[in-house]
């Protein structure tokens, strides 16, 4: 048996598409409706829930396997866990973007850089030995400069549209997200065989759509 924590919604969608062509059961889970958690019959058990939440379950070893966005990774304070598959689903980057006048302004006090992701907004401008004051925004982060709140935002850009209805401009794209599957250490010691098994299967089925 293996347990699997999956991030609700789009993640969740494109896993049964990619374990249906990889030939599970998807049955047991289309049909779950509102319940969380569910068995099929290649006996592995899922659970559905917030992407923070599906790290800690596999921090926790409650779960063997995790499904969740690489943003998601890279702003958790955990990092113990094998990465072993890139879905290629849910591509898109972390970038630093403001208002075009940003490039060419000078700051006579610390840039101000609203983000939903404090950690990897810090962990940037350490990497480029600024020294910033970062504001915590919980979604709709455009708005930092939009109400004069921030200088410049960290946020996640798929298409762009967003930035360029607001008027904003991506001044440096910063690293590539998309969905990955996570692994516990322990599981991975004692259900190796397994675990390698669903990453084979995955790897032959290919790119999802
Ligand atoms: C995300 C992200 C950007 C937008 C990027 O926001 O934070 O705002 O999508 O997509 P685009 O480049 O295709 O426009 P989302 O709408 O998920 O909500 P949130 O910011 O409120 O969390
Ligand atoms: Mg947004």
């Amino acid at each position: 048996m293996l347990k699997i924590a999956v991030t609700k919604g789009r993640i969740q969608e494109q896993l049964i598409l990619l374990l249906q062509k990889s030939g599970y059961d998807t049955q047991p889970i289309i049909n779950m409706g509102r319940s969380l958690e569910v068995t099929t019959t290649d006996d592995l058990q899922f659970i559905f829930g917030k992407a923070n939440d599906v790290v800690t379950f596999l921090e926790h070893g409650v779960v063997d396997i995790g499904f969740v966005g690489k943003d998601t990774l890279q702003e958790s304070d955990f990092d113990d866990y094998y990465e072993l598959f890139d879905l290629q689903v849910g591509q898109c980057y972390f970038a630093l973007a403001a208002y075009p006048d940003f490039k060419n302004k000078t700051f006579h006090r610390r840039k101000r850089i609203a983000s939903k992701y404090p950690k990897v907004a810090k962990a940037y401008f350490s990497n480029q030995k600024e020294d910033v004051e970062i504001i915590k925004l919980e979604g709709s982060v455009e708005l930092g400069p939009v109400v004069g709140l921030s200088d410049a935002i960290i946020d996640i850009v798929e298409t762009g549209n967003t930035l360029a209805a607001n008027g904003l401009e991506i001044i440096e794209k910063i690293s590539d997200i998309s969905t990955r599957m996570i692994v516990n250490k322990a599981s991975f010691r004692f259900k190796q065989q397994n675990i390698l098994q669903m990453v084979t299967k995955f790897e032959k089925a290919g790119k999802i759509k």
